[in-house]
């Protein structure tokens, strides 16, 4: 087994420090599982034969399997099945599964005793029983080991673990000890597939979170890498005979702007060709719009803010395709801002709302996610893009 220079790192360290709470976070295939599945079994088997009780948690069981248990097996060259209390041996030891992303998920741990832990993706469990399960760890020489994407700096597994890098206990034994990875440092992977993912990685916060593994929050701008100058199109230029299918985003708004948008697809490049943002209209001007869409483009899906079931349903009854749109906010926004950066996404010039809103529509640093402000036009872009985006047929790397 070889393994990358930052891998050698994390090894020596947990060798030779032995920390009482190591972690791995960074950027996403940077290498930070596997090196943690190795200390994972190098830890359990200190104790061979004897029996005791180890926690592996992760989301859900499904993430657990896929992330961790199935390269365990391919290490151990055997196969790990779960028994009856979701759990498998490795040297003489049970290592309990747990799936800790919901609020109560910590009372399966309570009352516990372990010698070790390993979370995997650890923003993704819950702050509580990230807690109980460090506390569980009370078995002499217990260690807990955690990997994770990097998040908002502000997330508790930044500020109470990764923030304390470096503390030690009374008697001089360390305690936390955290690693940054970066894309770079996985020197297994091709520079080909680097690269492209490089270029396909949205300027700014998802840059820095996903390639260099930095825990930021957005700022500025939500879409950087919209360029004036390349992405706004003239009418004309719209390849119109290449288009292969259409589809609407819908947000429904009054005192807010209600908006539809239609774009068409070519290969893998989108064009919004049509907006329509409106204040102070009711669902009966929604519909006509609508209508009038259908009747130039036939029945086209019409991907819609959920938040008005009323006005989804009265799509339907007019013999509208209408969908509730996927609302996921910062996936939604990755989606779109990945068609910008590789320029497959392109706005027809003569738009009026989008162009103010696309220079307004800002993070908020503290809650992570953007100021819910110039957002009409964009909400419903999202909405379309993204929900399309979940069908199998949408051609994006
Ligand atoms: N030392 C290594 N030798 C061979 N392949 C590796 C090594 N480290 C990581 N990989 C491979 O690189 C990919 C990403 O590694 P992984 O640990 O899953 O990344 P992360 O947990 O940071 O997302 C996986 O396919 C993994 O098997
Ligand atoms: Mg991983």
């Amino acid at each position: 087994m070889q393994l990358t220079p930052k891998q050698i790192e994390v090894f020596r360290c947990f060798a030779k420090e032995n920390p009482k709470i190591l972690i791995c976070s960074g950027a996403k295939r940077s290498g930070k599982t596997f090196i943690l599945d190795y200390v994972f079994l190098s830890h359990i088997a200190k104790f061979e034969g004897k029996g005791l009780s180890f926690i592996l948690g992760g989301s859900t069981q499904a993430s657990i399997r896929r992330n961790v248990l199935d390269d365990l097996e391919k290490i151990l060259g055997k196969e790990l099945k779960l028994d009856k209390t979701n759990a498998i041996e490795i040297f003489g030891n049970k290592i309990y599964c747990f799936d800790g992303a919901n609020a109560d998920a910590w009372k399966k741990v309570r009352g516990f005793t372990a010698a070790g832990a390993f979370l995997n993706e650890a923003t993704a469990l819950h702050d509580t029983f990230v807690k109980e399960v460090i506390s569980r760890c009370s078995y002499p020489g217990a260690r807990i080991i955690m990997d994770t994407n990097p998040e908002n700096p502000m997330h508790t597994v930044k500020v109470d673990y990764i923030d304390k890098t470096g503390q030690r206990l009374e008697d001089g034994q360390l305690n936390i000890k955290a690693f940054n990875f970066t894309l770079d440092d996985n020197v297994f992977l091709s520079c080909e597939y680097i690269e492209s993912i490089k270029l396909s990685t949205p300027s700014g916060m998802f840059y820095d979170r996903d390639i260099l593994g930095q825990w930021v929050s957005g700022e500025g701008v939500v879409y950087k890498d919209f360029n004036q100058n390349k992405h706004f199109i003239r009418r004309c230029d719209i390849p119109t005979k290449e288009i292969t299918s259409y589809f609407c985003g819908v947000d429904w708004g009054y005192e807010h702007y209600g908006s539809i948008v239609l774009i068409g697809e070519a290969s893998g490049t989108y064009y919004l060709i049509k907006e329509i943002a409106k204040q102070h209209q009711e669902i009966d001007f929604w519909v006509e719009e609508a209508l009038k869409i259908k009747k130039d483009y036939g029945s086209i899906p019409f991907y819609c803010d959920s938040a008005r079931p009323e006005h989804v349903r009265r799509f339907k009854r007019e013999g509208l395709w209408a969908i509730n749109a996927d609302k996921a906010v910062l996936s939604g926004i990755e989606v779109v801002a990945k068609l910008f950066k590789q320029d497959k996404f392109y706005i027809v010039e003569d738009v009026k709302r989008f162009k103010e809103e696309i220079f307004m529509y800002v993070w908020n640093e503290h809650s992570g996610e953007p100021v819910k402000l110039w957002d009409d036009v964009l909400d419903s872009i999202r909405y379309a893009i993204y929900s399309k985006s979940k069908g199998s047929n949408f051609k994006f790397k």
